[in-house]
């Protein structure tokens, strides 16, 4: 990775340590859905570019992500990767990484201005997933979409997660809002 100054375009807004604790969960239950409110830390370094076959430069934003349930403090779901920013063709990439056996490569667009106000938004499809064996063919996840937006220092996410379990295709929902510490 280079070291040298890195523009990170609209991602640079999302640098720094996050916390919310207005989590909202929706996720499959064999009886039907189970309802999680949460709390978490998100936090967003600066990686550097990646030069990818000598002309792609993508500007890259490493995080993690820690959820935690209001109910037990446990925490219940974790999540790293990164969001990346290709400054030319000005595209976004977000890969993430969950401990279920499934990684996900999504990509979309983002709208920014001056003040920092930041509307990211990306999708995946079934190309786009990669996943256990077992996760196939059990709660194969088959398609994710999220938005952030950003305005100064607050942070609001909402993704959707499909997932083909117990039977059905359900739709797997997760929104907060943070604020940047410090
Ligand atoms: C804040 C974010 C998220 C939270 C809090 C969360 C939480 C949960 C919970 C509580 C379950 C039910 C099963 C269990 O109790 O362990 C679940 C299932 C699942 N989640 Fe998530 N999830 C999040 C994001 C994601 C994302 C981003 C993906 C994939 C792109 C994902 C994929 C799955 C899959 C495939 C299952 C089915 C596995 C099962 O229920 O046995 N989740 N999630």
């Amino acid at each position: 990775m280079s070291e040298e100054t890195v523009d990170y375009g609209p991602l640079g807004a999302l640098i720094g340590v996050w916390k919310g604790d207005k989590g909202t969960d929706v996720a499959p239950d064999p009886e039907g859905k189970e309802e999680n409110p949460y709390y978490e830390t998100m936090t967003f370094e600066g990686a550097g570019y990646a030069v990818n076959a000598e002309k792609q430069r993508l500007a890259a934003v490493r995080y993690h992500q820690e959820v935690r349930r209001k109910s037990d403090d446990a925490v219940f779901h974790d999540q790293t990767g990164y969001w990346m920013w290709d400054t030319e063709n000005r595209q976004v990439f977000q890969s993430l990484t969950i401990p279920r056996a499934v990684c996900v490569l999504a990509s979309g667009t983002a709208a920014y201005d001056a003040e920092c106000d930041v509307l990211l938004s990306v999708e995946a499809g079934p190309e786009e997933v990669v996943q256990s064996p077992f996760m196939t063919d059990n709660a194969k996840t088959l398609s994710f979409r999220q938005t952030v937006t950003l305005t100064e220092d607050v942070m609001h996410y909402a993704e959707t997660t499909m997932v083909d379990i117990y039977g059905k295709v359900f739709e797997h929902t997760d929104t907060n809002t943070l604020v940047r510490e410090g």
